[in-house]
């Protein structure tokens, strides 16, 4: 994966911008601030503008509303996917193929990039891994140790939510399970290194792509049944997919695998350690599971794309350039009261419940039923052994920064 700046000035934009004061003309996603208060930024957002401009990242725009993140995502004509993490850079890899097919693919060639990795997301394939997530989930609890009801604080992001996704994901793609730190480093490098210098995130793009070598080479010396392998078997027109494709794709795995989950794990257990009622409904109503996974995602939904403008384009009275970012805040449409009764409100039986929080248009999340099984049996396993718990501190809930929203550092107190 590379990019090529759109700026010669390479100080990060902390330096050049300072915080944000104005969330309107000087929007910044990677602002530490944004992702604390995001709801109330998208709250004030909707009401003034709906659609916030930033001259930072080389020009960027944030819609906020449903209808309006749903045009974006829907016109691939005049929003490309070629760039779809926001940051001072662009990738110089074009559509239609992109740097990480087939999220970073534009039609036609999404659509044969995107069927390819149908097969192995599909429920058959995806469902006998919940026995092994559960046992994941248990292992974690137990590391947990002794526990004193109403004295042990655990860090529930750290000790329990960012261990699910990169093990199972590790062990899908037959990479070695020892290197789960290394893959979070990856992706905190990708995701939330978009104000570095660009030096160092070339550095750390190539530290990535060095990484998935060896272990496209380790699979080409042993070939088995996984992902990895087969990418490397399956074909296009009847031709192997090249290299960059088989990179790419397994760059975009382990990105959209990892801190998505993580994160969506992460707000659910930072929602029931304040909410004692929806944690004992969890605890008796096995019906009601089925909702609350989904307004979970709903209200807690970490994702947020980005894409690149094609061309020149009036959009809804914006004066959009082409090369110049619009973040897709699947979240913010989530929690638009145009579209959601009481949209801020988590309701865990909410019957009709058309959310967004995997995407809308072609790109719609191809890991869907791994991350719902995932949040599921991670709730479920927590639950069943420790029914209560709260913040122990709500200051030192750390959250982290950019695109993908989630707490990072989760203290709670079992009791
Ligand atoms: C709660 C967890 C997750 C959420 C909220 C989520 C959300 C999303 C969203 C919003 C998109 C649309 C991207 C766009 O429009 O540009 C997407 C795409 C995608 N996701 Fe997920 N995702 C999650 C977990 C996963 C997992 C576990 C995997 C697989 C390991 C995965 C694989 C993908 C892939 C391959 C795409 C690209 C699809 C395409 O471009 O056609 N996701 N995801």
């Amino acid at each position: 994966m590379s990019e090529q700046t759109v700026e010669p000035d390479e100080r990060s934009h902390a330096e050049r911008y300072g915080p944000v004061a104005d969330w309107t003309r000087d929007f910044d996603h990677a602002d530490p601030a944004y992702n604390r208060n995001v709801h109330a930024v998208w709250d004030g957002l909707r009401d003034e503008c709906p659609i916030a401009h930033t001259e930072r990242y080389g020009g960027a725009w944030l819609p906020t509303t449903h209808d309006l993140v749903r045009e974006v995502a829907y016109d691939t004509d005049r929003f490309s996917s070629r760039g779809v993490v926001a940051s001072l850079a662009r990738p110089d890899i074009p559509a239609p193929v992109g740097p990480a097919p087939p999220i970073t693919s534009d039609p036609p060639f999404h659509q044969i990039a995107r069927r390819l990795l149908l097969p192995p997301f599909a429920p058959k394939q995806i469902e006998p891994w919940e026995d092994e997530i559960r046992i994941l989930c248990r292992q974690r609890l137990d590391a947990m140790g002794d526990v004193e009801p109403g004295t042990t604080v655990v860090d529930a992001a750290l000790d329990y939510a960012q261990h699910i996704p990169v093990n199972v994901i590790s062990r899908m793609l037959g990479f070695p399970l020892g290197d789960d730190d290394l893959f979070r480093e990856f992706v905190h490098d990708t995701l939330e290194g978009v104000n570095l210098p660009l030096d160092e995130r070339e550095a750390s793009f190539e530290r990535l792509d060095t990484y998935i070598d060896a272990q496209v080479l380790d699979h080409e010396r042993n070939p088995r049944d996984d992902l990895t392998s087969y990418l490397m078997k399956v074909e296009i027109d009847g031709n192997p997919l090249s290299l960059e494709h088989v990179r790419g794709s397994i760059v975009l795995l382990l990105i959209a695998g990892i801190d998505t989950t993580w994160s969506a794990i992460g707000s659910s257990i930072w929602h029931l350690a304040q909410h004692p009622d929806d944690r004992r409904r969890l605890a008796e109503d096995d019906d009601v599971w089925t909702f609350a996974i989904e307004e979970l995602l709903r209200a807690y939904a970490p994702v947020t794309m980005a894409r690149l403008v094609a061309e020149d384009v009036d959009f809804h009275g914006c004066p959009m350039k082409a090369d110049e970012w619009v973040l897709l805040p699947f979240p913010a449409a989530n929690r638009d009261p145009a579209f959601f009764d009481r949209a801020d409100e988590v309701i865990l039986d909410r019957q009709e419940n058309r959310h967004a929080a995997f995407g809308l248009g072609i790109h719609r999340c191809l890991g869907s039923n791994l991350a719902r099984l995932e949040l599921r049996v991670a709730l479920e396993e927590l639950i069943a052994r420790f029914p209560n718990f709260e913040l122990a501190d709500p200051e030192a809930v750390t959250w982290s920064v950019g695109q993908i929203r989630g707490p990072r550092s989760l203290p709670i107190r079992l009791l």
